[in-house]
Parts: structure tokens; C-alpha cells; sequence
């Protein structure tokens, strides 16, 4: 008896409860969620007992678990757009994950007897897929796009002073995507709580139609939603303009205007704005306070960046009116091994590793952002190119958007554009990728046109665009003259021709390089290869090989450099992803991609150097590949690359020098062109620093950088590795918050005994994490491993991997303990606040 009321009350405790003091509450519903794959109607009830289901944090991504198998939406297709003709079994194409099915989430709330009256809302920041949504057993919305924000009207259904029942019900067909999409409540999931008069979800409109020197204007749209028979002018609205750091900049109370029927119009002027822009990314906040008479009714706050966007023809794209080139990366929305999930801990990481290397967008193929990703970009400065669909009315995989297209995708734009459009870091709009709707002439301008009308009406700022791979199908039906700006997925050898036909007079490189590599991995001789397959599933990281649409880095950056009207380009991709292990269509395992500059753990392959020397050129980059630790080569024709900022640098092995060599700027797109420039790397020369006959022999490998004038400022040396000795543990983050989701990234490495990298080390490795926090997962970056993200063991590749530690509620300290057979083990503490 005793036992069973204590019970009691400890369910009564974990049961969350809505907060309602203000005239507006949010609350995010991340604990106390019962999750399982079963199906029935009956788990909508509220009083289905779902107490033997598994307690999950919410976001959370079912199919991230595994097991991997090749059997998991395993799609027998022949992939058009890659060129094949005949259908193959595609086995890791989705990433060899198990996201296909029905999935269940429920959560148990209490909602106080103040919220009698008040309006509530449900918003979903995105649910993988197929949403069907019930409260108290009543289905209250459904939304189908995984990707995508939206919200429910849940006041009809809420009972105040009781215990409330949400569940969620979701479905993910299989062939429904060509990546691992991730399933599940993946995103954040609130309640807001409102007066019957309040301002609705993602009710402000921020513009700043004039940026001059030394002033902005800023104007504020603030929508209301009344009860019947009230008008705005019945309510007065007071909006004050603060700088971030809370100083009052400007400020305005007006009554409702009689003429505007739903909205507020209010205008500000801000004198000497800071704007925005990724070296700068300067906010500001709007925050509004709606008045029923004396009575406060709402309070909103709406963050924004004073900046300005042009495309002027010929001349390029211009923020703040100076000419900005997209040094931009396309990224996939998962973050490698915590799957789908949108995890702020992750996303910053990822902005963090890409800033260093100097690039300056992301574009978020092919699908809608997480808001987690967006605030981060308009913070740590990263401008973004937000993208929706991967499909229009034309199919690409069986069960994909084209299903839903004609009922969908207004209302999927719409949520897009009207959650973000007061973002500074967006700063276009993408439509679709590679929409087969291409090819028809009769439907692909239309449809082009319908989409980026929507965009124009739903925010007038921001060009609009599309990344387009048929580029003489669209020059010549009009798609590409459709658009604002005309965006070329590869074929740069096309990019001259279409610029001059086309109307816009620019070019964007929307998606780029498709480049493909293996972390650590090298393989001779070093050929220029196309399509290239090894036993191993690895693809070479001399950088040098790529798919048969696509190309090398250098190709594409001699256009956007050569040239006003190349606006830049987004490569694909920033960081590996899961699923589409090009070219290892057919060869299990292999479930994630090679594409990325950086690899699945986060941990940079060469190509980040590479692309470091040239995007981030007021830093020293001084790069050397590949490793020195060839034995068997020894004599053998083994050439070294060397990426840096500096124009040229000589190599020496064990001493001897092998040459100086400069960077070849008489390289142009004219005098490259050819088949045999292609193959003996001409372009290359023009960016990268290559011996290509050196010879191996163990021992010491340096290079001496000069600058312009011929004088040596920097040195790098590396050494034949001796037998793996120790382990290195290093955090990206050794202070993390409280609160049971910052995560720490740690990187693993296995070095000799003088502290060489192993760059062949293959040991396991176990870890234990002891105090406030626990082991969350880890990748070794390695497309062909099975091991699975979670269980606290795993091999190093080519010497490294990342562990993720994760904080506990509790502050205090945590040890991440590691250790391997034969190694010296390592303990490193975090601290947790
Ligand atoms: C593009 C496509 C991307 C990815 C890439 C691989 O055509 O837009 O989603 O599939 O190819 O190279």
C-alpha cells in the first residue's frame, strides 16, 4: 500500500506543468514523452495506458538507433538524375537506417485552471512525417511534410485543470527520400499560451526599407487576432527598438489605425545602425506590448539585423553594397551520428568548423531549417540560402513530395518564408533542387513562376532562386529566365554560355564539386577519376576525384573568381551525411556519404585545407598530404600536396629538398579547357601546390612557406608515426550547460609515443563517462563501419574519431574515460554548469 502511494505521487511529479502567470507562455515539451513503433487507433485515447512504452527526451530520432542493414528501405531503382539506366539495388541509399514505419509519441501534461478563456496553440518546429496530431484523443491537425514548422490550434481540445493527452502519430513510407531523413519528433515541440487578443505564431513582419549612412529605417508589421466583432483600433500597440545588449534605441505608441484591418504599421528610425553581416552579425530586437485600454493583452519579441541585399547584373551580388561572393556549402539537415535531431550543441559546431574555413553561407538542401540552425546563423554570422523542396510534380523517388505537391506547397512555403523571414542571416529563398519538372516545358517556368510569386508575396525582400542541373533544358524553356536568380547545380563549363543568354545577366553556383573523399585515405597513382570505386568503399583524399556530373574544387572556383557575374557557390557538401554513399550505389555497407568537406564525425578531411587556403586567406593554412607512414612504398612514387594561403613553398624529405613551387596564376578558364589540362590538373596548379614524383622513404617530411616577396614566414613538418602508444582526448568545449542537452565534442586520436597521429590506427576504443553527464555518441567517420553511433565503443579511422559526451540536469564534473588495448588510456574532464 505504502509503495503504491509513493508511486503516485512520483507520476503526479513527472507529469510537466504550464506555467501561467503572464499573458503569454511558452513551454517546449521535451521530457516526460512515451515513444513506440506499434500502431493502433486506440493510442490516441487519453486513456490508453502507455506505461510499458519507452521513455523518450523530445528531439528525438527513432531510426538513429539502428541497427543498420542493408534490408532498411533498401530501393530497387534506376537513379535518373546520376545517369543510370537500368534500376539497381541501392542499399545504404537512405543510410541503411530503419526510419521506415509508424511511430507513436505521447505526452501527459497538466494545464492549470487559469488557462480557462485562453487561446493555445501547438508548434511543431518539425515531425518526420506525416503528422497526425490528437489531443485528448481528438485529432486536432495533421501536417505532412517532414521538414517543415507548423502549428495546431489546440484551444478546442485543452481541458484547463486537468491532465491533457497529446499524441502524435508518424508515418515515413519507404522510397519517400534519396538521404536519411530521420523519423520521429526530431524537432522542438511548444505550447503557447495567449489571451483571447494576442499576436499569432510568427505574426511580425521586420523590414528596413532604407539603410543609408548613418540611419535605418525600420518598419514593423504586427498582425492581432481578435475575438469577433473587435478591430485593431480597439487595442493599442507600444513597440520598443533594442539594441542587444537591452539599450533603447527608439520606441512608438499608437492605437490601432481604423484602416488596417488586421495589422499594425509601425515605423522606426535607428541612427548610426550596425548591420549585419557574417564578420558583424549585429541584432536588434523589436518588442511589443498589444493594450486593451489599460490592460495588457500581449508581449512579442522579434529579433532582426539591419542590413541590405542587391543583385546588380553583371556586377554580382552586394551586401551592405559591397560585393560578396557565396563561399557557401550546401548542408543536409542531419548531424551524423545523433541522426536528424535538431541539437543546438551540434548545429554550432558545424558553424563553428565552417567559419574557421572561411566560408560564409549554407544552404539547406533540400528542406526547411530547424529555427536551432537559423539563430545560430543570424548570431555567429553565416549567411543562408533556405531552401524547400527536393521535388515539385515530378517524381524522383516513388513516394516523394510529388505526392502531396498540388495540396502542399503553398502552405509549405508559406510556413517556411513567414517563420524566417525576419531572420537576417536568410538572404534567399530556394524554390527546389533539381526538380525533374525541369524537362517539361510546359510545366516546370509555371510552376517556377507560381513558387517564387508566393515567395514575393509572403516577403518582397529577398531574391529567389533554384538550383537547376539541366542547363540547356531550362535556358531554352525559360525556367532559369523565370527566376531571380538563376542557380546552375555543376556544369560550370556551361555557366558562360547561360550567362549570356540569359536575362538576369548573373550566375549562382547553387550546388558545386560533388567531390568525393575518404578521410585519411589515399590511393595511387594519384589520378584525376571520375566514378571511381575501391574494395574498401573509400574514396581517395588527394582530392582529386569526384562523380560524373560533377568536378575538383579548382573548377569551379576559377569561374567564381574570374568573374563579376559568378555570384559564388554552395559545395556540395559542408559535412558527410547519411545516406547517398555515391559512388558505392550497390556496395553494403557503405551508408553514409563522401561528399563532405568534413567527415561524419565533424572532423575536417584534407579538402577542408584546401578550401581554408582560398575562402579564408587572411589565416595560415599550411597543409601537408597525405600521411607519412607508407611502409612497403618504400622508393615508390608517392606525391605530396601541400594547401596554403601562401603563392608558393618548398618541400623536403628528411631533409633534401624536392623544389619550390609556386602557385601558377597564368592559369585561366580559357587556357584550362581541355581534355589534357583536365587530366594534368591545370587548374589545380593554379590553387594547390603539388610534387607529384616525389618518392617515399620513412623519416621527416617539411615544407617552408614563402610569401610574396620571396620570404620564408612558415614551416610544417610531420613524421613517419612510430606503433600506436597513447590516446589523445581534446574537447571543443570543456565547459558545457546543465540541463541534459549541451553536448561536448571530444576528439579521439591515436598517437606514438611522441604524440604522431597513427594515421593507420584502427584500435578500439571503450569509453565511460563518470559524474554529470553520460556518453550520447560517436562516429569515426568511416562510411563502411556498422558500429553503432551509441554503444560506448568504437574503432578509431585512420587514427581518429569524436566521441559526444552530454550533460546530465546537474552541474558539476564529468570524466570521459577512454581506453584501448595496448594503449595508454586517457580521462578528460569536462565541467558541466
Ligand atoms: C545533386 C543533388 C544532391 C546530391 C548530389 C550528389 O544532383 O542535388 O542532392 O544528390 O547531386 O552529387
Amino acid at each position: 500500500m505504502k509503495g503504491k502511494l509513493k508511486l503516485a505521487v512520483i507520476s503526479l511529479l513527472a507529469i510537466p506543468m504550464l506555467l501561467q502567470a503572464q499573458v503569454r507562455t511558452e513551454q517546449t515539451f521535451k521530457k516526460g514523452w512515451k515513444f513506440t513503433r506499434e500502431d493502433s487507433k486506440d493510442f490516441s485515447r487519453q486513456d490508453y495506458n502507455d506505461a510499458k512504452w519507452q521513455s523518450v527526451t523530445v528531439p528525438h530520432d527513432w531510426a538513429i538507433y539502428g541497427p543498420f542493414s542493408v534490408n532498411n528501405d533498401k530501393q530497387n531503382v534506376a537513379i535518373a538524375q546520376d545517369g543510370q539506366k537500368e534500376a539497381m539495388e541501392h542499399a545504404g541509399r537512405t543510410g541503411g537506417l530503419p526510419f521506415v514505419g509508424v511511430g507513436w509519441y505521447r505526452l501527459n501534461f497538466e494545464a492549470p485552471a487559469s488557462m480557462a478563456g485562453k487561446k493555445a496553440t501547438l508548434v511543431f518546429d518539425g515531425a518526420m512525417s506525416h503528422a497526425r496530431v490528437y489531443i485528448n484523443g481528438q485529432e486536432a491537425g495533421y501536417w505532412p511534410y517532414g521538414y517543415n514548422s507548423f502549428f495546431v490550434d489546440a484551444t478546442p481540445y485543452l481541458k484547463a485543470n486537468e491532465v491533457n493527452t497529446l499524441a502524435v502519430r508518424l508515418e515515413n513510407e519507404s522510397e519517400s527520400s534519396r538521404w536519411y531523413p530521420g523519423a520521429g519528433l526530431y524537432r522542438n515541440v511548444h505550447l503557447v499560451i495567449n489571451e483571447d487578443v494576442h499576436i499569432p505564431v510568427w505574426g511580425t513582419v521586420v523590414t528596413t526599407p532604407v539603410v543609408e549612412e548613418g540611419f535605418a529605417r525600420v518598419n514593423v508589421k504586427t498582425e492581432l487576432v481578435m475575438p469577433e466583432g473587435k478591430k485593431v483600433s480597439d487595442y493599442r500597440i507600444v513597440t520598443q527598438v533594442k539594441r542587444a545588449d537591452g539599450k533603447m534605441l527608439a520606441s512608438d505608441d499608437r492605437p490601432g489605425n481604423k484602416l488596417d484591418a488586421t495589422f499594425f504599421n509601425q515605423n522606426f528610425v535607428i541612427y548610426n545602425p550596425s548591420l549585419w553581416s557574417p564578420d558583424s552579425p549585429v541584432l536588434y530586437t523589436a518588442e511589443t506590448k498589444i493594450y486593451e485600454g489599460d490592460v495588457l493583452k500581449d508581449e512579442y519579441t522579434t529579433r532582426f539585423g539591419i542590413r541590405t541585399l542587391e543583385i546588380i547584373p553583371d556586377k554580382g551580388f552586394f551586401l551592405n553594397g559591397k560585393m560578396t561572393k557565396f563561399r557557401g556549402v550546401c548542408n543536409h539537415h542531419d548531424l551524423g551520428p545523433l541522426g536528424g535531431i535538431a541539437n543546438e550543441a551540434g548545429i554550432r559546431r558545424q558553424i563553428r568548423i565552417l567559419k574557421d574555413m572561411g566560408c560564409n553561407a549554407i544552404r539547406t538542401s533540400h528542406n526547411m531549417p530547424a529555427p536551432e540552425l537559423i539563430r545560430a546563423c543570424d548570431e555567429m554570422g553565416m549567411m543562408v540560402m533556405a531552401e524547400s523542396f527536393d521535388e515539385w510534380k515530378g517524381a524522383k523517388v516513388q513516394n516523394g513530395y510529388h505526392k502531396i505537391f498540388d495540396e502542399w506547397v503553398e502552405k509549405d512555403l508559406v510556413n517556411l518564408i513567414r517563420h524566417y523571414r525576419n531572420n537576417p542571416s536568410i538572404v534567399m529563398w530556394c524554390i527546389g533542387n533539381e526538380v525533374p519538372d525541369q524537362w517539361n516545358g510546359n510545366r516546370g517556368p509555371k510552376l517556377s513562376r507560381m513558387l517564387q510569386d508566393i515567395c514575393h508575396r509572403e516577403d518582397p525582400t529577398r531574391p529567389v532562386t533554384q538550383g537547376m542541373d539541366a542547363p540547356d533544358a531550362v535556358v531554352n524553356n525559360n525556367m532559369a529566365a523565370v527566376m531571380d536568380v538563376a542557380g546552375f547545380n555543376y556544369r560550370p563549363h556551361k555557366y558562360l554560355e547561360n550567362y549570356k543568354k540569359l536575362p538576369q545577366c548573373i550566375v549562382l553556383g547553387s550546388e558545386t564539386a560533388s567531390t568525393v573523399s575518404s578521410r585519411g585515405v589515399y590511393k595511387f597513382p594519384v589520378e584525376r577519376r571520375s566514378m571511381q570505386k575501391y574494395p574498401d568503399h573509400q574514396s581517395s583524399s588527394y582530392d582529386v576525384e569526384h562523380c560524373g556530373w560533377s568536378n575538383l574544387p579548382e573548377d569551379d572556383w576559377i569561374w567564381h573568381e574570374d568573374n563579376t557575374w559568378c555570384i559564388g557557390e554552395f559545395v556540395w557538401t559542408g559535412f558527410d551525411y547519411l545516406g547517398e554513399p555515391t559512388p558505392y550505389y550497390t556496395d553494403w555497407p557503405s551508408h553514409s556519404s563522401l561528399f563532405g568537406i568534413v567527415d561524419l564525425a565533424g572532423l575536417p578531411k584534407d579538402r577542408f585545407y584546401l578550401y581554408r587556403s582560398h575562402w579564408n586567406p587572411g589565416k595560415e593554412t599550411l597543409h601537408i598530404l597525405p600521411h607519412w607512414n607508407w611502409e612497403g612504398r618504400e622508393g615508390e612514387v608517392t606525391p605530396v600536396f601541400v594547401y596554403t594561403n601562401y603563392p608558393s613553398a618548398e618541400l623536403f624529405i628528411n631533409g633534401k629538398s624536392q623544389g619550390k613551387r609556386s602557385k601558377d596564376l597564368s592559369v585561366t578558364v580559357e587556357n584550362s579547357k581541355d581534355s589534357i589540362s583536365t587530366a594534368e590538373f591545370k587548374r589545380q596548379q593554379r590553387y594547390r601546390l603539388m610534387w607529384m614524383d616525389t618518392r617515399y622513404e620513412p623519416g621527416s617530411i617539411k615544407v617552408v612557406a614563402y610569401d610574396k616577396d620571396g620570404k620564408a614566414v612558415a614551416e610544417k613538418e610531420m613524421h613517419t608515426a612510430g606503433a600506436p602508444h597513447h590516446i589523445e582526448l581534446v574537447a571543443d568545449r570543456t565547459t558545457i550547460d546543465a540541463g541534459g542537452e549541451d553536448l561536448s565534442f571530444v576528439t579521439v586520436k591515436v598517437v606514438d609515443k611522441d604524440g604522431n597521429l597513427c594515421p593507420l590506427a584502427d584500435n578500439e576504443i571503450r569509453f565511460k563517462v563518470k559524474g554529470a553527464g553520460f556518453y550520447r555518441a560517436g562516429a569515426n567517420g568511416n562510411p563502411a563501419s556498422l558500429e553503432s553511433f551509441q554503444v560506448p565503443r568504437m574503432k578509431v579511422f585512420n587514427g581518429m574519431m569524436t566521441a559526444i559526451v552530454a550533460a546530465t540536469d546537474k552541474p558539476g564534473e564529468i570524466l570521459l574515460e577512454a581506453t584501448g588495448k595496448g594503449l595508454q588510456k586517457a580521462v578528460l574532464k569536462l565541467e558541466s554548469k
